[in-house]
């Protein structure tokens, strides 16, 4: 049995008119950058990312109302150090559903970078407690992973959700007592993201370094309980923290990534590296970017994000964040930068990307790779107040969205290369092509959509040739011939509108 479209479906009929970046799909085991011209096909979008935490996981403080995308200042500064990294992809780890991001996210559209973003954050109630995961599992968890879906669904850079971090591992009984409490949380962010988002937004999870267990976490999420292809509780998508290969010392062969494309060269989702980059041996060359993941890798995964842009104590930057809140670069960033200016990604056109098998789900597949694994596939029951909260929205006025008036500029903090000089022309690149919605070119005969005011606003306010288009889809029923240069969405909408009925 194939995974039919019906995934690609609802997530193209309800694409969003303040549309910039143009959201990716999942297809089988690949990311699909869709084409900006609906009538030629897409493209497999391979993650060159890097995870984003200034300040650490621990800076992290709801109560500040403050967190990573809310300084645009500092929004500007690393959109610009991303744009000379090379790289098209965030991770970030603990940001506040009750912030405004509206203009950060902006920046990194426009800039052209996507991001994915875990739900949860170390404060209390706000994640799984992978110790006792029964009793945190409740709808004050939910109410706010639900909030944190509404602060970010109408951006389209976002790439996903991640539903959890290493909440399965290898301590105590975690790894049995957790597995089916990520799979509960996963089916309430599904259906919530199914009822209240204009588009359908992937979830997956990110896995702890440990070479058995990762690969029994991989085929525990990857399958479909009682092969029902509507099991919303399975992950979209899979990431891997892998800290293998460290510079210098470490090969194909000795890495572990020989065996990570044989045990999972299987794989019916897109894989890749959540984090990556092992720091044994300073500065890091990165070398297992052009010989691993883009290299023996690239038909089994999807890229990687390194761990991870500033300098913490832990040493993992590629950035020094100074006191001024200016930066600096470390040798590991440019090295970092030829690596992916280096590395010769495949191209792969959608139509040659295969629809995955629906893989069912066995327990005794999980088990016997990790024996003391939870591989239990009953999943917790909705509890009445979670149903509610999907039901009904859940109760928030922090609706993100795209602004229209933000402009490409060097922030006010320096940035300094690794001698230590200046970068004096240090302003963001804004593609125009990232600024509005640009998919186009499709002429369609079919029934219209009505469409709502504002999204009818929203299309006028972003381009003007759009506003005729916006408007004349927006006429109401019956059937009309259109050609639209510039705001073709509304047209393969329609065509798979009438495609599917
Ligand atoms: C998204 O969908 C909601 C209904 O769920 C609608 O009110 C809203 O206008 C849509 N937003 C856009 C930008 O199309
Ligand atoms: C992958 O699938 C092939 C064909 O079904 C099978 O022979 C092989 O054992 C599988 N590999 C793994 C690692 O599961
Ligand atoms: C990795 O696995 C893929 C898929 O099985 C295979 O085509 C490729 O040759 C493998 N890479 C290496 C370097 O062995
Ligand atoms: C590619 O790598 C070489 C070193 O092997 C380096 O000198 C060169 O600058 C890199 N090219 C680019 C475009 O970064
Ligand atoms: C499996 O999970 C369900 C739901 O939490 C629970 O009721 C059941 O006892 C679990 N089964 C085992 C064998 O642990
Ligand atoms: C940069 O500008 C912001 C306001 O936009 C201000 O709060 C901040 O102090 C400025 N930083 C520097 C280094 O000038």
């Amino acid at each position: 049995m194939k995974i039919i479209a019906s995934f690609l479906i609802p997530a193209l009929m309800l694409f969003s008119s303040t549309d910039a970046l143009i959201p990716i799909t999942v297809k089988g085991k690949r990311f699909i950058k869709p084409n900006s011209d609906a009538s030629t096909q897409g493209e497999v979008f391979f993650i060159k990312g890097i995870d984003y935490q200034p300040g650490g996981s621990s800076g992290y403080d709801s109560s500040s109302g403050e967190d990573a995308l809310s300084d645009p200042d500092t929004c500007y500064r690393d959109a610009y150090a991303f744009q000379q990294l090379g790289i098209n992809t965030l991770r970030i780890y603990s940001l506040n559903p009750d912030s405004n991001h509206d203009e950060c996210m902006t920046i990194f559209n426009n800039a052209g970078i996507y991001l994915i973003l875990d739900v949860n954050s170390g404060e209390q109630g706000a994640s799984l407690n992978r110790a006792d995961p029964a009793s945190s599992y409740n709808s004050g968890y939910l109410s706010r992973v639900f909030k944190f879906i509404e602060a970010f669904k109408n951006y389209p850079n976002v790439l996903g959700f991640f539903s959890g971090n290493e909440v399965i591992n290898d301590e105590s009984n975690y790894a049995e007592i957790s597995p089916n409490y990520i799979r509960a949380v996963q089916r309430d962010m599904k259906q919530y993201i199914a009822k209240h988002s204009n588009r359908t937004i992937p979830v997956g999870y990110s896995a702890a370094d440990s070479v058995t267990l990762r690969r029994a976490t991989f085929e525990y999420l990857q399958c479909f309980i009682d092969g029902d292809e509507d099991d919303s509780s399975r992950s979209d998508f899979f990431g891997l923290n892998s800290y293998e290969w460290c510079s210098g010392t470490s090969n194909w062969a000795n890495s572990g990534f020989e065996n990570l494309n044989s045990t999972l060269s299987n794989t019916t989702l897109p894989l890749f590296f959540s984090e990556f980059g092992c720091n044994k041996n300073l500065p890091r060359t990165f070398d297992e970017v052009s010989d691993g993941l883009f290299g023996g890798l690239v038909n089994t995964f999807s890229g990687g994000l390194v761990y991870e842009y500033t300098e913490e104590p832990s040493h993992y930057g590629v950035v020094d964040l100074n006191d001024d809140g200016s930066i600096t670069y470390k040798e590991d960033f440019d090295n970092l930068k030829n690596e992916f200016a280096n590395s010769s990604l495949p191209t792969i056109l959608e139509d040659d990307v295969e629809e995955a098998d629906i893989v069912t789900c066995n327990a005794d597949i999980v088990t016997d790779i990790y024996p003391s694994f939870g591989a239990n596939f009953t999943i917790p029951e909705q509890p009445k107040e979670i149903a509610d909260l999907i039901e009904n929205g859940v109760d928030t006025d922090n609706v993100g969205k795209l602004l229209d008036d933000v402009e490409a500029k060097k922030s006010n903090y320096t940035i300094y290369d690794h001698s230590s000089n200046e970068v004096e022309s240090a302003t963001v690149r804004f593609e125009a092509s990232n600024e509005i919605n640009t998919q186009s070119g499709v002429v369609v005969s079919s029934k219209a959509e009505p469409s709502s005011s504002s999204s009818v606003q929203a299309a006028a306010s972003t381009s003007e040739e759009s506003s005729t288009a916006g408007s004349s889809s927006s006429s109401g029923d019956g059937v009309m011939n259109i050609y639209v240069p510039t705001y073709g969405i509304w047209s393969l909408i329609m065509l798979v509108v009438s495609y599917a009925i």
